[in-house]
């Protein structure tokens, strides 16, 4: 089957291809650290000091990135490097607000946050907010792109903090929006709180990105590089679209039918957002060509919904088990057949061996990019992962670990689970220390 040979051929990704892939993400963020609007944003983010574990007290986060937001209040202890306690709630945004305006979201925002927080409360809190933002400040930034399939009517251009601190001020709080960050951002400060060693933080999940500590002495287009002798970057680097990616038909279709057409290359083939519909489209193709793989209502209910990432993850073993089967049914809403199973197992190994392994190539891009990411007086760094795809995906994650240790990396990837939002209260902390 045509299809099915060029699935295998693309997604098995051999070392040389992600040594391809990873040089054209390095000259990718050379090229965005000397001037504003390339392809990889390389954002500045004005943090120049991590949180160095001496943080004390109490600090809010307010956490938004996906179609739930979480506010929280991080207790950090005595100990160095210590959070004794976080107290969070976690809320669902209507689906209307998500098509409306920023204005009627951040007002529902807002609300929400009073909510948790009381009225009375007074104090600073870090905003997670996790998309593309030009930053002018620590605590300013106008939103460059919505992503992972945010579509409201505006947003590009606004300041999102001023947003925020508008919504606030109307719902009755009295909270102070010291600092944004990216939830690249939040995850690398609290990881950096836990251990000095951390130096590169990536999210694989819905989206994917990545952020890491520079040498301000390289990021020519930043006015205030002069200031200090690190700052961390915003990557971005769900927009690399470089001919060394190994796409699938399947690619291609994936974003025509999305919202941001065009964008996000790397991000469509690599994020959890993304790998069930490649998985449907491809499986759909092998049916196109051999016709007996699936029922007309089961081609229906993949072209509708796709896979979901978590069916992907479980189809994604060597077993196959009456589970699978019933799990497969389900989304397909009867049986599959022997070779529709086998199939199916087949094109999500596939599907996410090569997310995996580009993820690995694009980890081994930024650590072997800066010496500030990597090597620290002989330990090895920390890269710092969150997000669904590493966390829940078993397959995933050992395949991106293999990867990334047949690259030649020298560097420990630890999960660091909800550092997003307790980085931007420990960012909150460490603005104020300053
Ligand atoms: C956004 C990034 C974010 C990533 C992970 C991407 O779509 O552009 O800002 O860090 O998703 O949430």
């Amino acid at each position: 089957m045509a299809a099915l040979a060029a699935c295998r051929t693309a997604c098995d990704a051999p070392v040389a291809v992600l040594r391809a892939v990873a040089d054209d993400m390095q000259s990718a963020m050379r090229v965005g650290l000397a001037a504003d609007g390339q392809q990889l944003r390389m954002l500045p983010t004005f943090v120049t000091r991590l949180p160095s574990g001496a943080e004390r007290g109490s600090w809010y986060a307010l956490d938004l990135g996906g179609t739930n937001f979480r506010v929280l209040r991080a207790q950090l202890g005595e100990a160095a490097g210590e959070v004794t306690r976080v107290e969070s709630c976690e809320v669902a945004i209507p689906a209307p607000l998500l098509r409306g305006r920023c204005a009627e979201l951040f007002a529902f925002i807002a609300q929400r946050v009073v909510a948790f927080t009381g009225p009375e409360a007074d104090g600073a809190l870090g905003f997670t907010f996790s998309f593309a933002c030009a930053q002018e400040g620590l605590d300013s930034g106008k939103l460059l792109v919505w992503t992972k399939g945010f579509a409201l009517l505006d947003g590009p251009g606004l300041d999102v903090v001023h947003l925020l601190r508008t919504a606030l001020y109307d719902a009755g709080s009295r909270m102070r929006v010291a600092v944004l960050a990216n939830d690249t951002v939040g995850t690398l400060a609290a990881a950096h709180y836990a251990d000095p060693a951390a130096r590169v933080a990536v999210i694989l999940g819905t989206g994917t990105n990545a952020a890491y500590l520079e040498r301000c002495s390289r990021v020519a287009k930043w006015p205030l590089a002069s200031s200090s002798d690190s700052v961390v970057i915003n990557i971005e680097w769900g927009a690399l679209a470089a001919p060394s990616l190994p796409r699938l038909a399947a690619d291609q279709t994936v974003d025509e039918q999305s919202v941001n057409r065009g964008e996000q290359t790397f991000e469509k083939m690599i994020a959890g957002m993304y790998l069930g519909k490649i998985a449907a489209l491809t499986l759909l193709q092998m049916d196109a060509e051999s016709g007996e793989l699936f029922t007309a209502s089961q081609r229906e209910a993949l072209l509708g919904g796709g896979l979901s990432t978590p069916l992907l993850s479980q189809l994604d073993n060597a077993a196959d088990s009456a589970q699978e089967r019933s799990a497969l049914a389900s989304a397909l809403g009867s049986a599959p057949s022997d070779a529709a199973l086998a199939a199916a197992k087949e094109v999500c190994h596939l599907v996410t061996r090569r997310a995996a392994r580009l993820a690995a190539a694009a980890i081994y891009a930024v650590l072997t990019h800066s010496d500030a990411a990597s090597t620290i007086g002989g330990t090895p760094p920390i890269v710092a992962v969150d997000g669904g795809l590493f966390e829940h995906h078993a397959a995933f994650a050992a395949t991106l670990r293999e990867a990334v240790a047949e690259l030649g990396a020298n560097a420990v990837l630890r999960l660091t689970v909800d550092g997003s939002g307790i980085g931007a209260a420990l960012l909150a902390a460490a603005a104020q220390v300053a």
